[in-house]
């Protein structure tokens, strides 16, 4: 018997299926695969990080500096300065405990959260050796300091994994430009009144050495965020407005006098609502492919919700102010630079970390 022809579909009728096609396109991988995207990624990126560190920030708080070259004569807002940012990195078990703790379910984040502390908590000692060594305060001063501050316990802004995320990334940027301002006047190229003279060579290395922490923190956590930011579009956008409204440095409540610090902060050019709006939010922002906070906290509000080929309510990946391409390139390139290192170690033989594309795209 002579098979029946296929019909082969009106033009009209496929343009007509095509128009009823959501237009914009949407995410096709299941929540829990898109979990364990970043979950392995995380997971890869901590190993990568943990390599590099070691072999290019191995400084230790004593031995790394010429303690006895620091100078003994800077001004009262110099000593301001070093004894708050010393008091806030003096937080680093809460920190560490808090975010580990919150993070446990991942293997990747909260593994990376240790080495992490055991980093800042090196920049705790650096500022205690300083405070010491500068000789404005008595050991039994810096005693009594340190036993204030123990009272205090530092609680975690966000209590889930995502806004923790989004935090970290804008925390880190504020830390390592707030070094980068003390090395600055600790070049003399500071003209604030109470900086202008504070030239210290010891002083700058330093500052510039926890700045290369802080920036290595930055990057790791900002690749956090971007793989959040590639696999859950919508929920990150959310999360991310959400941290920047209530972004604050950490811990300065806890400080006996942390008004003053962050006046003599914000006086000194070092950190105030200027720098975190154009040092820290702009860039960080830039870097998550935001090119319009405005924009994007208006478009938030909207709907982004369109049905999939399954009939499903998906995301989609139209946000005004975000350039969706841009989280997609850094992405790719994050996995390039797994990939080379696990095949240099020869995990990929094994268990390669692989780029699983979202599904979703830009406009
Ligand atoms: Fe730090
Ligand atoms: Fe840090």
């Amino acid at each position: 018997m002579k098979k029946m022809p296929i019909t082969k579909p009106e033009e009209s009728i496929i343009k007509e299926i095509e128009e009823q096609r959501p237009t914009y396109p949407v995410g096709i991988l299941s929540r829990q695969e898109r979990d364990l995207l970043i979950e392995r990624g995380a997971r890869s990126l901590y190993r990568w990080y943990t390599t590099r560190s070691q072999k290019t920030r191995n400084w230790h708080p004593d031995h790394s500096f010429n303690w006895r070259a620091l100078r003994t004569d800077h001004s009262p807002e110099v000593n301001t300065v070093i004894e708050g940012v010393y008091g806030i990195e003096n937080y680093a078990p809460d920190y560490t405990t808090r975010a580990t703790h919150m993070l446990r379910k991942s293997y990747g984040r909260a593994n990376f959260q240790l080495r992490w502390g055991a980093e800042e908590e090196k920049h705790s000692d650096l500022w205690l050796n300083c405070m010491l060594f500068m000789r404005f305060r008595t050991p039994e001063w810096i005693e009594d300091y340190m036993q204030y501050l123990r009272n205090g316990e530092w609680q975690a802004p966000w209590e889930d994994p995502l806004h923790l995320a989004m935090y970290v990334v804008i925390q880190e940027r504020a830390t390592q430009l707030t070094y980068l301002n003390i090395a600055l006047f600790a070049r003399g190229e500071s003209d604030k009144p109470g900086f202008e003279g504070a030239a210290d060579p010891e002083l700058v290395k330093i500052a510039q050495t926890i700045a290369i922490d802080e920036a290595a923190h930055y990057n790791f956590f900002l690749e956090i965020a971007r793989l959040y930011l590639y696999y859950f579009p919508a929920q990150t956008l959310d999360a991310l407005v959400e941290t920047i409204k209530h972004f604050a440095m950490p811990s300065v409540h806890l400080l006996p006098d942390g008004d003053k610090f962050m006046e003599t902060m914000y006086r000194g050019g070092i950190y105030g609502g200027r720098e975190y709006v154009t040092d820290v939010l702009k860039i960080a922002l830039k870097h998550l492919g935001v090119n319009d906070r405005r924009a994007l906290e208006r478009g938030i509000k909207r709907s982004r919700q369109a049905p999939g080929p399954d009939g499903e309510m998906r995301e989609t990946t139209f946000f005004d102010g975000f350039e969706y391409d841009v989280v997609e390139t850094s992405v790719k390139r994050l996995y390039d630079r797994l990939n080379e290192y696990e095949e240099e170690v020869g995990l990929a033989d094994i268990i390669p970390t692989q780029f699983v594309p979202s599904g979703f795209s830009g406009r």
